[in-house]
């Protein structure tokens, strides 16, 4: 089990859609690129974390491909975006992946300590859900969105991608 079933699953999900991208009830959807989360995961020290979640999850992938290594979990608005990823998980045994269909503002995140997101929208209201005390570390992909108040770790270039590390 690796990316290319992941990628195969989400492309037979894709071939039912007329666009990869969408309003949602709770922001706009549209996709990272699963090659580049796969390589930007690769080039992290994941052993630091225990549990990975994707703020925002859209069709699942980034928690698909996190689970490859780490329990992972996604927080989505969307009820048929986490119906295709919990469905591609159970089809691909992956056992690590588990989907929240709830909106990311109701959630705990401060209980993961790697959030991953690519941000629809400015990123003050996740800074303002994370306690002072959090230890963990927001892992933003794309250079569109920078969180405010947090502290600048890393720069990954992941293909055509920035991503950005931050911590409180
Ligand atoms: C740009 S897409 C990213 C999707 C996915 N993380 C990826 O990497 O492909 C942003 C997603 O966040 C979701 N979203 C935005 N705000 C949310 C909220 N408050 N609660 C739950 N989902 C939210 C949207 O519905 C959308 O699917």
């Amino acid at each position: 089990m690796g990316l290319a079933d992941i990628q195969a699953a989400l492309d037979e999900f894709h071939a039912s859609l007329d666009e990869p991208y969408r309003m949602t009830p709770a922001g706009m959807w549209a996709c990272s690129q699963s090659e580049e989360v796969y390589d930007l995961l690769r080039r992290m020290d994941l052993g630091r974390y225990r549990s990975f979640a994707d703020v925002g999850s859209g069709d699942g992938r980034a928690v698909l491909i996190a689970s490859l290594f780490m329990p992972a979990t996604g927080i989505e608005a969307d009820p048929a975006l986490v119906e295709a990823g919990r469905s591609i998980a159970r089809r691909l045994g992956l056992n690590q992946a588990n989907f929240l269909c709830d909106d990311c503002r109701r959630v705990d995140l401060a209980a993961y300590d790697l959030l991953f997101i690519y941000p629809d929208k400015p990123l003050d209201w996740l800074v303002a859900r994370l306690p002072e005390d959090w230890a963990g570390n927001l892992l933003v992909y794309g250079a569109y969105f920078q969180p405010p108040e947090l502290a600048h770790i890393d720069t990954i270039q992941a293909g055509h991608s920035k991503c950005t590390l931050w911590e409180r």
